[in-house]
């Protein structure tokens, strides 16, 4: 399953150097504007449970996890360590290139949910990084992917950077059904009117 029925261009960047490389000086930086980080995290709070086990994907020194709410165990990954070790919301983190390598040496259902904040668009192994994150995952655990209008352009894919919002939502739900998740679904938690966009995309295990 390496990349499905796409052609292996869809998924070239435009600066194909080494991605750790890239993103070994830490960005201590919001990627999105508050507003669009205040949506996410009133949407994480009524959809994640207490006490649930998460894995935060693509991570860097916040989760925009909900103050207010405590969980299990909160695994962090990313591609720098000082931005892991600043995140107050990991118990436990690692660092890997996911486009190097797309399975993780985590435990089978080991997640209630697993989360993934304005990361999908630098997968280049997007479906075998889907399914091993269904692996991971509880039966009927959820997947949510959110995603706004900005990014590292040279570090996105080529297909990310052709299409509108509405069908990067389809892109990413393609990637959700072909690794097995399912009742998948896309909602705009932030309109871009006033700030940044933001869209998740939710699918089940
Ligand atoms: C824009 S940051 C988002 C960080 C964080 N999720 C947030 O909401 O602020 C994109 C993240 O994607 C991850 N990433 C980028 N390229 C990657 C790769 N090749 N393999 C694994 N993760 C990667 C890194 O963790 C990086 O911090």
């Amino acid at each position: 399953m390496i990349n499905d029925d796409l052609p292996p261009q869809a998924f070239t960047k435009q600066d194909e150097g080494d991605d750790l490389a890239f993103y070994a000086p830490p960005r201590l930086v919001a990627h999105i504007d508050d507003c669009a980080i205040a949506a996410l995290t009133s949407f994480y709070r009524h959809r994640l449970p207490t006490g649930a086990r998460l894995l935060d994907l693509m991570s860097s020194w916040v989760s925009h996890l909900p103050d207010d709410r405590s969980y299990a165990h909160v695994v962090g990954h990313g591609m720098n360590v000082e931005e892991l070790l600043a995140n107050p919301r990991l118990d436990q983190w690692f660092v890997q290139d996911l486009n190097v390598r797309p399975t993780m040496a985590l435990a089978d259902q080991a997640f209630n949910a697993v989360l993934c904040c304005v990361g999908v668009q630098y997968l280049q192994r997007p479906f075998e990084v889907f399914a091993e994150v269904r692996r991971t995952l509880v039966p009927d655990g959820p997947f949510i992917v959110s995603y706004s209008n900005r990014c590292f352009p040279t570090k996105a894919v080529a297909i990310w950077r052709t299409l509108s919002m509405k069908d990067q939502a389809s892109l990413i739900s393609n990637y959700m059904n072909r690794s097995g998740f399912h009742d998948v679904e896309a909602h705009v938690l932030a309109d871009g009117g006033s700030g940044d966009p933001l869209v998740i995309v939710i699918g089940l295990a």
